[in-house]
């Protein structure tokens, strides 16, 4: 008899990003010159006074297990980190370790949910939010973001969750936001705080884009009065400090809280490797010039590659409050070529022309709300960036090669023109 999997493992859902990683990839080892937009990583190193901090660690001999809280001096950094820069009013108490910023999904949903609760996720939203809530048994409430309201969340929608669904307990909220690049501003968070002050519901705050707000300052709703015994605020290494690959990040929340995620911790992945979490230290203590330096330059980065794409016709793109992604809508495009997004966007990795391509995502990869739209991050250097753009330009003009694409590629015809408002 062939072994079975659980109902969960066998419809969990992944990033694609990954997914058009991998093809890009093997594109590549066959000779294709591809630009490659699809992932959201940082292209600098990370700070060489990190990485010496990191090896130094791993000499002096913290190789073992440590708390599951994380280390002493690494939750005491990163309390500092947050006071200073969003004024948190936290300590080392109200810090818990964690391999990078997504673990805290899982953490956050394990913390508060029960089968048939409701979470309400602004979308298009992180791949990873639904299958977390999916484990726990519970449902996911969709509330769509509109580029006609520069993606910010719409509070009557967060008023109508709390009102109406059968078990309101959470919501999910991401500023910056990935994909749009939207930003929740401070009066949507005060907004937000008055709906869910009197109400049993926990808000997942994630916030890796923290140091990429190209407008205004980064706020967190864990800083209103009130909101800190009710809000898990997720940060990670990955993009300000270019430590992706070292699954380094941290929560903030009330003493209480941190200790569950601490048991679900030690529970899950027994703790954080304590080398790793030095180099954090360093990091926050050493390298915030060069990780500001490296903003800057992605933020000029984002806003060329925006101004670019909004030459090209049918494509009409916001610049991003903040992140390091651009989020063009493409419909009329599509509406004209007869083409999903998705379809559009594996049409230019694949179909487009023999020797070059483009890899990005189709917004569909976040959700349904993310039809018509198209997500580039802008990690490659600028001359690819624009090169990409003209690229894409030309691209959109090949009718015939975009018909025989879909002549092999039936599944990516667009059965219904997309909405145009
Ligand atoms: C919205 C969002 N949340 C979480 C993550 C996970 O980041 P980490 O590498 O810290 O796990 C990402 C990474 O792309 C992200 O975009």
């Amino acid at each position: 008899m062939t072994i079975s999997f659980s109902s969960f493992a066998s419809s969990v859902t992944v990033e694609t990003a990954f997914t058009v990683l991998a093809i890009a990839k093997r594109l590549i080892a066959n000779g294709k010159d591809v630009i490659e937009l699809e992932i959201g990583d940082s292209p600098f190193p990370t700070p060489q006074r990190v990485v010496d901090a990191g090896v130094q660690a791993i000499q002096a001999g913290n190789t073992h297990y440590g708390p599951s809280l994380g280390l002493t001096e690494f939750r005491a950094a990163a309390a500092d980190y947050v006071r200073r820069e969003y004024g948190l009013e936290v300590q080392a108490e109200n810090v818990v370790a964690g391999p990078g910023a997504k673990n805290f999904e899982q953490l956050f949903c394990e913390a508060f949910l029960n089968p048939g609760d409701g979470v309400l996720v602004f979308s298009p939203h992180f791949p990873t939010y639904v299958p977390n809530i999916d484990r726990r048994g519970a449902r996911a409430v969709l509330s769509s973001l509109k580029q006609a309201n520069e993606f910010r969340p719409n509070l009557e929608e967060v008023e109508q969750f709390i009102r109406e669904d059968p078990s309101p307990r959470a919501i999910f909220l991401n500023s910056p936001h990935n994909p749009t690049g939207g930003i929740t501003l401070q009066e949507d968070l005060e907004g937000l705080a008055e709906l869910i002050r009197d109400t049993n519901i926990a808000v997942l705050s994630d916030e890796p884009y923290d140091r990429m707000v190209w407008s205004g300052e980064h706020r967190s709703l864990a800083a209103i009065p009130g909101m800190l015994d009710r809000t898990v605020a997720a940060y990670t290494f990955s993009k300000s400090f270019s430590m992706s690959g070292w699954r380094l990040g941290f929560a903030v929340s009330s003493p209480a809280i941190i200790e569950m995620l601490g048991k679900l911790t030690n529970s899950a992945l027994s703790c954080v490797a304590p080398f790793t979490q030095l180099a954090g230290v360093a990091a926050m203590q050493e390298a915030c010039d060069e990780r500001d330096r490296q903003m800057e330059e992605f933020r000029h980065k984002v806003v060329r590659l925006v101004e670019r794409l909004n030459r090209v016709e049918g494509i009409t793109c916001l610049v991003p409050g903040g992140s390091f992604y651009a989020f063009p809508s493409v419909a009329p495009i599509c509406n004209r070529l007869g083409i999903t997004s998705q379809g559009l966007a594996i049409y230019l990795l694949e179909g487009a022309d023999e020797d070059r391509g483009v890899a990005c995502l189709g917004g569909e990869s976040f959700g349904e709300a993310g039809a018509g739209f198209l997500r580039l991050s802008c990690a490659e250097p600028d001359e690819r960036l624009a090169e990409a753009v003209t690229f894409m330009a030309d691209a959109f003009g090949r009718t015939d090669r975009v018909e025989k694409f879909l002549e092999d590629r039936s599944e990516f015809r667009l059965a219904k023109p997309y909405d145009l408002d």
